[in-house]
């Protein structure tokens, strides 16, 4: 889908056109994909608008700029009241947030020292992103996850993404909705932007971070859910072969949200239908997010937007 601009998009501490929010093609990012960032949803909800998990994206944003040593200048309160005003400004409140920080305009060598970190956020109308509610059919990609000590996984950087691409493109190509990557020993690691989650005989379970997998934020709000539920949950390695004999497979994600899968590699997971495990999570975490369940985590940042909506999706 195209992307739907909106007016506004926050660079260095101001609100900018968003026509006028481009970079030099000579930008260290361009070459070396020196960039890190977010995707975070903000909900429209009877009562207002709110922003799910705000204060843990941006943390695992500046997480991510650490580990590159990229100095971001703002405090994580700073960056939560951007995405606040890039949001309000915009009147658009139904949307996903993509704050990035990035190397920009400076010097051509790899090393990064003389290039600018600049930080933008900007938000814009995004629907589905896995379609449908019954449930993908997904594949094991022939592509491995990153293998540690080489990309570090639990940062979000731009450079992962091409690991991501091959991943995604070859499910594409081959008639699925989404790939799962396998960690470099062969074990469950997460889809190309996804989480992954099983349940077997009652137990939920899903990859260690350890297995090469993206500290999700809503892998986190998944196990607090379903540990809030008395359900048993593991986060454990698990074998490939797993996934088939599971009796409920879905995928998290702040675009995906939460995804049932219907089949892997072809094979029908229990009887192609989303799971009651699956159904109950999602019931709990889409009541949260859309403001029809009460706030218990603390997980909503509100938003005051007074634009008409002009999301379809
Ligand atoms: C590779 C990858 N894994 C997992 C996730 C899910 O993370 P989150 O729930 O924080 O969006 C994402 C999406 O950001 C991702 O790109």
């Amino acid at each position: 889908m195209p992307i739907q601009t909106t007016s506004k998009i926050w660079h260095n501490g101001k609100l900018i056109p968003w026509e006028d929010a481009t970079l030099h093609v000579m930008s260290h990012v361009v070459h070396y994909g020196s960039s890190v960032f977010e995707g975070i949803r903000c909900y429209t909800q009877p009562q207002g608008s709110a922003i799910f998990r705000l204060p843990e994206h941006m943390q695992r944003l500046l997480d991510s700029a650490k580990i590159y040593r990229m100095d971001v200048p703002y405090t994580l309160e700073e960056l939560c009241a951007a995405a606040v005003d890039v949001v309000e400004a915009n009147g658009v409140a139904s949307s996903y947030i993509r704050p990035i920080v990035l190397r920009g305009y400076g010097e051509i060598g790899v090393s990064p020292k003389g290039s600018p970190i600049e930080v933008y956020i900007a938000n814009f109308p995004w629907g589905k992103y896995i379609a449908g509610t019954g449930g993908a059919d997904v594949c094991i990609s022939s592509w491995n996850r990153l293998a540690p000590n080489t990309m570090p996984a639990l940062a979000k950087a731009g450079a992962n993404y091409m690991n991501s691409q091959l991943i995604h493109m070859e499910a594409e190509t081959n008639g699925y909705q989404e790939g799962i990557g396998l960690d470099v020993n062969g074990l469950v690691s997460e889809g190309s932007g996804e989480n992954i989650f099983i349940v077997r005989n009652g137990v939920l379970y899903t990859p260690p971070l350890a297995n090469s997998a993206l500290s999700g934020i809503t892998r986190d709000s998944v196990l607090t859910i379903a540990r809030h539920m008395g359900l048993t949950v593991s986060e454990q390695a698990l074998p490939r072969e797993l996934l088939y004999i599971a009796d409920e497979v879905f995928f998290s994600g702040t675009a995906a949200e939460v995804s049932p899968i219907r089949s892997i590699d072809r094979i029908v997971i229990a009887d192609g239908k989303p799971g009651e495990i699956t159904k109950k999570i999602a019931d709990e975490f889409f009541g949260i997010a859309n403001g029809l369940k009460p706030d218990r985590f603390g997980w909503l940042t509100p938003v005051k937007v007074k634009a008409i909506e002009p999301v379809t999706a």
